[in-house]
């Protein structure tokens, strides 16, 4: 080679390396652009600042005053919190004493107790008012604890509970009638499992069904699959969505792995559609639309309540829009969409979200609800995204087993739940749905306002969250009002009320009773007090102070 020929092959080889670096660069631009500002959208960094946050906690008097009230605030909040705990203690001694007697012995409820209100309130509520986790049975749309006391059921057992109790009572004992003959004999299936596929595969409009023991597992699935058939590495999962525990879903803060293969991307951009079109290592997109009542942000705990920043409005067409133009981006890239319908899926509509948003998926997620009682996950498919093996590679497989797929008892309760959606009774519920949750939502809100009450509801149907119309560090006490008022919240508070479908007018009117009651006792017992000057954002700046001194010392 001359020298002439060698400078042209380094100017080229130049030229192409700067060109293959401008190209990533502009894609990683892209990429920052299609994160949302929050921390949700940036999972790495989200870890590394939870990483640096101390705990601290207010003691007794602080407590009270976090936000300076007046002494006589001060004095009605403490008056209003030793009431409360007063009457925990007479009300609930039984299940007081069941729940710290296997405290130490169960991770999950040490876990789930500890993060039910902002850290630095956390010891206090955990002495005086617990967290009662015993119940002894539930009928109509009722719960009743040890000590006998009945509660209005809000807390939907996380979504399953979507026709009733006594519905999925009656599912699982005719299930047990059913596949008792069987019994608990795995890996063949039970003639009930048939059925189940053909009403499957008409409720998706997809071509094959796979079933697993939870939610979890059937995303794992889905996810695998799409990665296997694309060849490509990646998943996109947007802000704030949850779909299961698994890692891969979950990069950010409570899994202690960087999640490197996921791309959390802002839901309702465009900018994130055009990291869609143009990226060649994306193997499919998850969905959850109940993402819709809040886009964006996490699903809303009280934990996190240290202001009343908590949004939420649910706007169906913009969603339903959104939805059309992340699939049109799919199609364009050659991307798998997948609906997680795990929560929402029967809730909104008898063919779930794909029938109520009017889009189609490549695969679609199903649980909770469905297993008619029982543990459930299943993945529904098209038929060449959900194959296991290539026919021309006999080694190049995805493996996916689990001991209890399709266990008989689950299968025939399912088989209850799905016969169940074809009743004309089902059909009936489900027509007018949206305007009798929307109805009973408005005429709440109407109450609030007329009793000057700072709190309104937003909902998804029949999944409500409750939001805060004036700043307050205090909102999170409203769950244990609400509890004292006969009202069960799950473990995340006032952030989502899942109602089951059978509440009738009459049922309804007693909640929302029970719920004024419950805010005009906390606005007298002073919680609700602010300054007039705060707003959310100098209480977030007077947190943020206060964590810095904690971590510097200064605390
Ligand atoms: C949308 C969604 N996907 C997946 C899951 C995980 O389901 P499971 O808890 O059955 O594993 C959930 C659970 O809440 C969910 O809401």
């Amino acid at each position: 080679m001359d020298s002439r020929t060698t400078t042209l092959a380094l100017f080229a080889f130049g030229a192409t390396a700067l060109t293959t670096s401008l190209v990533k660069l502009k894609s990683r631009i892209a990429l920052s652009r299609a994160k949302h500002r929050s921390l949700g959208g940036h999972a790495r960094l989200s870890r590394r600042i939870a990483a640096l946050i101390p705990f601290y906690e207010y003691d007794e008097a602080r407590f009270f005053c976090s936000d300076d009230p007046p002494e006589d605030i001060a004095a009605a909040r403490q008056a209003g919190f030793m009431q409360l705990a007063k009457l925990y203690a007479e009300r609930f001694p039984e299940t007081m004493r069941l729940t710290g007697s296997v405290k130490d012995a169960i991770s999950d409820l040490q876990f789930t107790d500890t993060y039910r209100v902002p850290f630095q309130f956390r010891h206090m509520v955990q002495r005086h008012l617990g967290a009662p986790a015993f119940v002894q049975s539930s009928a109509g749309v009722t719960l009743t604890d040890v000590d006998g006391n009945q509660f209005h059921d809000l807390t939907g057992s996380y979504g399953v509970n979507l026709l009733g109790n006594d519905f999925y009572k009656g599912c699982i004992a005719r299930a047990v009638e059913r596949a008792g003959e069987l019994g608990p004999v795995l890996g063949s299936y039970h003639p009930v499992v048939a059925d189940n596929v053909a009403r499957l595969r008409a409720i998706s409009g997809l071509d094959e069904v796979s079933f697993h023991m939870s939610g979890t597992e059937a995303v794992m699935q889905a996810v695998r699959l799409a990665r296997y058939h694309t060849r490509r590495t990646h998943l996109v999962r947007f802000c704030g969505a949850y779909h299961g525990w698994w890692g891969d879903v979950q990069p950010g803060i409570g899994n202690p792995l960087p999640a490197h293969e996921t791309y959390t991307l802002k839901e309702m951009s465009e900018a994130s559609l055009r990291v869609l079109r143009s990226r060649r290592d994306i193997a499919c997109v998850l969905v959850n639309p109940l993402q819709a009542l809040h886009p964006n942000a996490s699903p809303p705990a009280d934990s996190a309540l240290i202001d009343s920043a908590r949004g939420a409005r649910f706007d169906r067409q913009a969603y339903a829009d959104w939805l059309k133009q992340l699939r049109a981006a799919c199609d364009e890239n050659g991307i798998v969409l997948i609906m997680d319908d795990v929560f929402l899926g029967f809730r909104i509509a008898p063919a779930g979200s794909q029938e109520y948003f009017g889009v189609r998926a490549d695969m679609v997620t199903y649980g909770k609800t469905l297993g008619g009682g029982l543990p459930v996950g299943v993945l529904c498919g098209r038929k060449e995204l959900m194959k296991r093996y290539r026919d021309d590679r006999p080694l190049d497989m995805c493996f996916a087993r689990g001991t209890f797929n399709a266990h008989p008892y689950v299968m025939a309760a399912m088989n209850e739940f799905l016969r169940h959606l074809d009743t004309p009774e089902a059909h009936a519920m489900y027509s007018g749905l949206d305007a009798v949750w929307n109805a009973r939502a408005d005429a709440l809100n109407h109450r609030l306002r007329e009793s000057h009450l700072p709190v309104r509801i937003a909902n998804l149907s029949s999944i409500w969250t409750v939001i805060y119309t004036e700043p307050s560090r205090y909102n999170w006490m409203f769950q244990f009002y609400l509890r004292a008022e006969g009202l069960a919240l799950s473990w995340i508070g006032t952030g989502r009320l899942i109602f089951s479908l059978n509440y009738t007018d009459a049922d309804f009117a007693a909640v929302a009773d029970r719920f004024v009651a419950a805010a005009e006792t906390m606005k007298r017992d002073g919680f609700w007090w602010h300054d007039p000057a705060a707003t959310n954002k100098s209480i977030k700046r007077r947190v943020l102070r206060e964590i810095v001194a904690h971590r510097f010392g200064r605390g």
